[in-house]
């Protein structure tokens, strides 16, 4: 059996619509890192029983590679998570998404069901992010995601091209990811043939800390895939940095210059995660 990517290489996880076989079919043959099988708001309501029935029928016989398998349920405060949880845990899902997480007893209640599942927590709602503390530190979560529409809607702010409405929100599902060493992903970019306004807020997302961004069509995820994975040049920058960092320690000095900039522990550290990055990429740097 092929490896499937593990979560915290997700730089480019894509949504598919549970009730829509030919696109899950297409996404399973893209090699992304993972497909995100949606029950949720992809989802007529009058459609989720068939869109479950699709997802336990193509977690059974699509042959999806590396591609991790991961199903977006219905919130826990709708009436719908409990059929989900019926008809996709049979069919044994690699991941499972959770989308409005409230609360960290959503957590424990989603994880009495399903053990040890790893759990994706989109926080996307004014009280998902006062719990976000809770919710990234319990049992289960590997992983947070950032979703800006639900959440602006939520808190009343509105969306513009720059995004200050939910800057705080970005950095703070940054921050908390971080802390608790979980990956954290970034909202969807919604202009579909936007590729350059997608690539300046998957930029942006990178600036800011985050481990990749959700992709909801094939054509973002080139872009997704090029911005969050380093250049040959940074991880050669980097690799050598870190030589001459340990290098510099033997001698005994903390502090030095390196191509005419001082460098000490943190730009090491920001070299580290250069490497650590690559690595999650899929790239074994020589050095
Ligand atoms: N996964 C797999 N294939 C997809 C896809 C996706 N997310 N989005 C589009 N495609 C396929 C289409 O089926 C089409 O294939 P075809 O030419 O063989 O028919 C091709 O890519 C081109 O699609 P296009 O015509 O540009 O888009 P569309 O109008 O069919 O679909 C969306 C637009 C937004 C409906 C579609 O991209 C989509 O469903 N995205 C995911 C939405 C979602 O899950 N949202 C919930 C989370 S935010
Ligand atoms: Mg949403």
């Amino acid at each position: 059996m092929q490896h499937v990517a593990p979560i915290s290489t997700f730089r480019a996880p894509l949504f598919v619509p549970g009730d829509d076989w030919r696109k899950i079919e297409k996404a399973a043959a893209l090699d992304v890192d993972a497909i995100l099988l949606d029950l949720e708001d992809g989802v007529a309501l009058n459609r989720k029983a068939e869109a479950r029935q699709t997802i336990a029928a193509a977690l059974r016989e699509v042959a999806f590679g590396r591609s991790a398998r991961v199903v977006r349920i219905n919130s826990l405060d709708s009436p719908f998570w409990r059929e989900d949880l019926a008809a996709i845990l049979p069919a044994a899902p690699d991941a499972l998404m959770l989308p409005k997480t409230a609360s960290a007893d959503q957590i424990a209640a989603l994880t009495a069901l399903v053990g040890a599942l790893p759990l994706i927590a989109i926080v996307e709602s004014g009280h998902g992010l006062i719990n976000i503390g809770a919710i990234a530190s319990a049992s289960g979560v590997t992983s947070l995601a950032f979703g800006a529409e639900d959440y602006a809607a939520d808190i009343g702010a509105q969306r513009t091209p720059g995004g200050d409405e939910v800057l705080m929100a970005r950095s703070t599902v940054v921050l908390h990811a971080k802390v608790n060493r979980l990956a954290a992903l970034d909202t969807p970019y919604i202009d579909l043939h936007d590729l350059d306004g997608l690539r300046a807020d998957a930029r942006r997302a990178l600036t800011l800390g985050f481990t990749g961004k959700l992709a909801i069509h094939p054509r973002q995820i080139d872009v997704l895939h090029e911005v969050f994975t380093p250049t040959a040049e940074e991880i050669d920058r980097a690799s050598r940095l870190i030589a001459a960092h340990d290098a510099q320690q033997a001698s005994g000095s903390g502090v030095f210059a390196f191509e005419g900039r001082m460098i000490d522990m943190p730009l090491v550290r920001a070299a580290e995660q250069v490497m650590e990055r690559a690595r999650a990429a899929g790239i074994s740097p020589s050095a």
